[in-house]
């Protein structure tokens, strides 16, 4: 096992198959930056899907346990059910999920399932359909992202967790809906605070709605009773409902910021390893991958890349962002969040 600097082990492996999506939600690819004429990558900058694999062998021999997939809009890629099919057949992968926008979630969930993904999370800030779309960015139906999670729990996807992201003054007022419409189906909804990653969504403190409000008002409906923290290096803080309709979660990296157990590590499409969500830099692998380079060798820069981690930016965020030199960070559309 490796341990970074602050002796947090390596454990989860984020894959970023493309940074392509249909959507264009404005925290994270505003519709006036990534018009028809935005450069995204070219498909040979991505990793092909044996260099993934390659690259998943590594980190798994490193300890890696957990593998998801994120794009941009992962099923955007072409043929993810080949990718799942290679994951999925690598001795030691004990978790292979995959999160998604869930628009093209109907066509996709079946031959996702066969091809062995364990579990599928699915982004879903509001049911309104007049704030989903402008939460899409103008791109999506809020029916189309119901229905595949319909498809998927009838592909035998269980306990599907749903994303939302809170904003302020945006989709905080139709919180209850979300809890309505998701209790007793066995799936977990989980809330989350808006996060000021990337350089491009106007992140503002006054905007983020913190859990321990969110958990008040539903409180006040329906009973909860706490289960369990992110001590295990889960994002989350999960909750059941006391009259037994299942379990809720909060993930709080503002209000209450879960660093001191990150076992993260990101992969991009293009290759390069970022070590947190807030990252600068990432470390390339792409180049090595592409050079005849050894496996040993490979294994050798992720375990000194991680060995020399010492990330914590949202326990560090407002000391962080009042610094003059505030660096550009990543884009989550490169690391899928
Ligand atoms: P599970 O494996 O099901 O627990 O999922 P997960 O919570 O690891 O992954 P998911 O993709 O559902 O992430 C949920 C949200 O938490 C996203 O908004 C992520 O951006 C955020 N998140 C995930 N990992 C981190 C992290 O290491 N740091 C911060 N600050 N946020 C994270
Ligand atoms: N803050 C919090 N979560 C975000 N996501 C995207 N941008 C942000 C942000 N600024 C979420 C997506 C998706 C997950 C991978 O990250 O909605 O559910
Ligand atoms: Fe696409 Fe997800 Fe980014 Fe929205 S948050 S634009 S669905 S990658
Ligand atoms: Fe991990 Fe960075 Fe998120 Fe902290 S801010 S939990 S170190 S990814």
């Amino acid at each position: 096992m490796i341990q970074d600097q602050l002796s947090r082990p390596l454990h989860d492996l984020r894959i970023s198959v493309i940074d392509r999506c249909n959507f264009r939600c404005p925290y994270c690819m505003p519709g006036e930056q990534f018009h028809h004429a935005y450069q995204f990558l070219d498909k040979d900058q991505w990793l092909s899907f044996d260099e993934i694999t390659r690259c998943a062998r590594i980190f798994v021999a490193l300890g890696v346990k957990k593998l998801r997939l994120t794009g941009g809009e992962p099923l955007l890629r072409p043929d993810m059910d080949v990718l799942v099919r290679q994951l999925a057949a690598i001795e030691g992968v004990e978790d292979l999920a995959l999160t998604t926008n869930g628009s093209m979630l109907t066509q996709w969930a079946p031959r996702l399932k066969q091809a062995g993904l364990k579990r599928l999370t699915v982004s879903l800030d509001s049911l309104d359909p007049a704030v989903f779309k402008q939460l899409s960015g103008d791109r999506g139906k809020v029916e189309d992202v119901l229905a595949g999670i319909k498809a998927a729990g009838a592909a035998g996807f269980k306990r599907i967790k749903i994303n939302a992201v809170v904003q302020r003054g945006v989709n905080d007022h139709a919180i209850m809906d979300l809890v309505r419409y998701f209790r007793g189906t066995g799936h977990v909804l989980r809330f989350i605070e808006y996060m000021d990653v990337g350089n491009q969504n106007h992140w503002k403190y006054k905007n983020v709605v913190p859990s321990r409000d969110i958990i008040r008002t539903i409180e006040a409906v329906y009973p909860l009773e706490y289960m369990g923290g992110t001590e295990g290096g889960d994002t989350n803080e999960r909750y059941r409902f006391k009259d037994g309709q299942g379990e809720i979660g909060f993930i709080s990296s503002v209000s209450h910021a879960f660093c001191g157990t990150c076992n993260r590590l990101r992969l991009s499409a293009e290759g390069k390893m970022y070590t947190c969500l807030f990252a600068t830099h990432g470390t390339d692998l792409k180049e090595h991958l592409r050079s005849g380079t050894t496996d040993d060798f490979l294994a050798h820069l992720i375990r000194v890349t991680w060995m020399k981690r010492e990330d914590r930016y949202s326990e560090l965020r407002s000391q962080l962002r009042q610094s003059p030199q505030h660096l550009p960070k990543v884009e989550m559309y490169h690391i899928g969040g």
